[in-house]
């Protein structure tokens, strides 16, 4: 579904991602891991055209994501929901509202649509009785799903979380992993920039794991924490693993 191929970035004279490729199959649950500063939100954003690549092809669906190509470039981006570590919802405005919003700009639907599927997903997530709510008056797990569900009102094909669960309180963090394992189970292709070990164990399929831009490592996810092959990552993960 994605492939990424040769991927450079730098900012000045840093270099923060190193011939990065990857591929990613219709799915497919990759946790992206690694140490901070690894370069795994650059990545991320250099996928969903939040941030433009020095060189190296993006391709989604066998098609190169170009971005003179401006229409269908425009097209391939809505392919992707994103969802941020501080949720980015509008605060000046309620979750519906949050939800409605891009389907009626972006998406050309009708009040009516929109406001269908906005409820559909909400319910999806838990959070149709909040609906009316402005996000000041919500837990950040729930902003949190309010904002999955934001993402999921376009219809994307696949999803990129970056840190989705790094902002919330501990008791709010399984709320949100249950709504992205039950996108999983539904055959959500989905990238997820994470740093709760548990999740991409045991719902992911893959990991890759980033250091310094580069991937060091990359593994179906049980070998991959059963028994990493590079000393990076072992050192990576006797860090995270407090025993
Ligand atoms: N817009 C930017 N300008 C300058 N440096 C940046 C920018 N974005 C990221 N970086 C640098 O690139 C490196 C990788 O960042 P990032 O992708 O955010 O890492 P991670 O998400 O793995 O913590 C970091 O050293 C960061 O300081
Ligand atoms: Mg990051």
């Amino acid at each position: 579904m994605i492939k990424v191929e040769h991927l450079h970035k730098s900012f000045g004279e840093f270099k923060a991602l190193k011939d990065i490729s990857l591929e990613i199959r219709d799915g497919e649950i990759v946790s992206l891991i690694g140490p901070s500063g690894s370069g795994k939100s650059t990545l991320l954003r250099c996928i969903h055209g939040l941030e433009q690549a020095d060189s190296g092809t993006i391709y989604l669906d066998g098609e190169v994501m170009d971005p003179s190509n401006k229409e269908k470039y425009r097209e391939q981006r809505k392919k992707m929901g994103f969802v941020f570590q501080h949720f980015n919802l509008f605060n000046n405005k309620t979750v519906l509202e949050n939800c409605m919003l891009a389907q009626i700009t972006s998406a050309g639907r009708s009040e009516q649509e929109a406001y269908d599927i906005s409820m559909e997903y909400l319910t999806r997530v838990g959070m149709a009785d909040k609906a009316d709510s402005y996000p000041s008056r919500l837990s950040g797990g729930q902003k949190q799903r309010a904002a999955i569900a934001r993402a999921l009102c376009m219809n994307p094909e696949m999803m990129l979380f970056d840190e989705p669960t790094s902002a919330l309180d501990p008791e709010m963090i399984k709320e949100v992993l249950d709504v992205m394992k039950d996108l999983g189970r539904q055959g959500m292709t989905m990238i997820v920039v994470t740093h709760e070990m548990g999740f991409a164990r045991k719902v992911g399929s893959r990991v890759v794991f980033l250091e310094a831009g580069e991937i060091i490592e990359e593994n179906e996810s049980e070998a991959f924490f059963s028994n990493p092959a590079s000393e990076r990552a072992r050192d990576f993960l006797s860090k995270v693993f407090y025993d």
